[in-house]
Formats: structure tokens, sequence, C-alpha cells
């Protein structure tokens, strides 16, 4: 691996996304251009439509690109065929779903320990089990997604996004579901692993107080990318 690839953990050029519609093409993201070193931590902001999910899906490998290319830790992800994208994704990043995605058939701790699981890992019911209680649900190990609130089956996806300590956190408004106790418990989490293990940490918010956390805000506006500022932890550490 190069020392750049090390530095730039996330490297972004050119990136678009057109998709085909009844309508005909359509631009969703336009000709995106940024890094993301290791150890940072990024918030994404826009209006709802802007774009912010699709840059969130193509930068870890779960869509595709139309046109330009994301190098993920030294990897070009337009280089990797679907099942390369998947071992990358195991290896090195963890993703809360803005729609959570868990599996409905196993209860909370078994999708929890799923990644780790897939990964080979003997320890993942005690992991996961740690987990769980960080984000406040040991009372609910047991319990399907389907006897979940929302905002607790957000909690177990955070908690399954942290299993195995990924070098990269990817979260799609991982606090919009939670009252501001939990809101709060969800972001010490995001922000300790982020210093404490040197997870890079990219995350879509609509929360300013959150973005505004993270170093840099890159800020999206109609699928383009409009401007890069900083948050007040910038120059922090
Ligand atoms: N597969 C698709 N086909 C057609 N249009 C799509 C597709 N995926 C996304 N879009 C459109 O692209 C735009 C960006 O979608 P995206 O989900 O990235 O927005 P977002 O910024 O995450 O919004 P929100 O804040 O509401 O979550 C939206 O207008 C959406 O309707
Ligand atoms: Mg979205």
């Amino acid at each position: 691996m190069s020392v750049l690839s090390q530095l730039n953990v996330i490297r972004v050029s050119g990136l678009t996304k057109r998709v085909s519609t009844l309508e005909g093409s359509l631009t969703i993201l336009s000709d995106i251009n940024f890094s993301v070193k290791s150890g940072e931590s990024v918030a994404i902001v826009g209006a709802s439509g802007s774009g912010k999910s699709t840059l969130l899906s193509l930068l870890a490998g779960l869509d595709v690109a139309s046109q330009g290319d994301v190098h993920l830790d030294g990897e070009a992800l337009s280089k990797l065929d679907e099942e390369a994208r998947a071992r990358v994704r195991a290896e090195k990043i963890g993703f809360v779903f803005q729609s959570f995605m868990l599996v409905q058939s196993l209860t909370a701790l078994e999708n929890v320990m799923l990644p780790a699981e897939l990964a080979g890992d003997h320890d993942a019911r005690a992991q996961a089990i740690e987990l769980l209680e960080k984000v406040g649900l040991s009372h609910r190990l047991e319990h399907y997604p389907s006897q979940l609130s929302g905002g607790e089956q957000q909690r177990v996806a955070i908690a399954r996004a942290f299993i195995g300590s990924p070098k990269i956190l990817f979260a799609d408004e991982p606090s919009a579901n939670l009252d501001s106790k939990n809101g709060h418990l969800i972001e010490n989490l995001l922000f300790d692993l982020n210093k404490q293990n040197g997870t890079t940490l990219v995350l879509v918010t609509h929360d300013e107080q959150l973005a505004k956390q993270c170093q840099r805000i890159l800020h999206i506006e109609g699928g383009q990318l409009e401007k890069i500022s900083e948050g007040v932890t910038a120059n922090v550490g």
C-alpha cells in the first residue's frame, strides 16, 4: 500500500451516478471530488433528495458509479466485482443504513453477531452482547426487529456496524429516530470509536450540532459538492 493511500483512506474522483428512469437518464451525483484522511471525521449534509445516501452507498461499494471512482484504503472499487467489494466491506467497513436493514428472522443479538460470525470470529457473541449493552439494549437481546421500536432498531443497526472494530464507519442519519438522551449516547459512541480506535467516520446527518462535531462538513446540493467547511473540532487533537 502506498503512503498516499494510507493517508487518504477514501479518495473520490469524478464520481458521477446516473440512473435510467421512465423520463430518461437522471444524474443523481455529478463529478464529486474529495479525500478523507485516516482517522478523520466527516459529515455529509444537504437537503432531502440531494444525493447523500447515494454518495454514502458509492463510498462503501454498495452501489457502482456511472463514472469516476472511489479508492477505499488503496483499492479502486470500480475495478472490483461484487464479490470483491463484499470482501472489502467485510474487512474494513461498518455501515449504518438509513432504513436499518436488519434481518427480520434474527434476534437483535443474532443481527449484531452476524458480521463477526461471517468473518469467523469465535468471540462474536460476547462482543455483540457488549455492544448491545453500550447502546442501552441489554434488555432486548432476544427481541426480533418487529418487536423493537424504530429507535431500538436503529441502535441494533449501530451495534452491528461497530462489531469487528471496522477501519471505516459509514452512518446514514444515525440519530434520526432517537430521543435526545439516546441520540447523545450514539453520538458519544461514534466519536469515542473515532478517537480511541482511529476509526474513520463518515456520517450523513440533518443534525447541525452533530455535523459540527465532525472535523469537516461536505455540503451536497442537487448532486454536486457545493463546498467543504470545517467543524468546530477541526483544530482539536
Ligand atoms: N434508483 C433510483 N432511481 C431513480 N431515482 C433515484 C434512485 N435512487 C435515488 N434516486 C433519486 O436521487 C435523489 C437522491 O437520493 P438520495 O437517497 O441519495 O437522497 P438523500 O440526500 O439521501 O435524501 P434524504 O435526506 O431524504 O435521505 C433523489 O431525488 C431520489 O429520488
Ligand atoms: Mg438519505
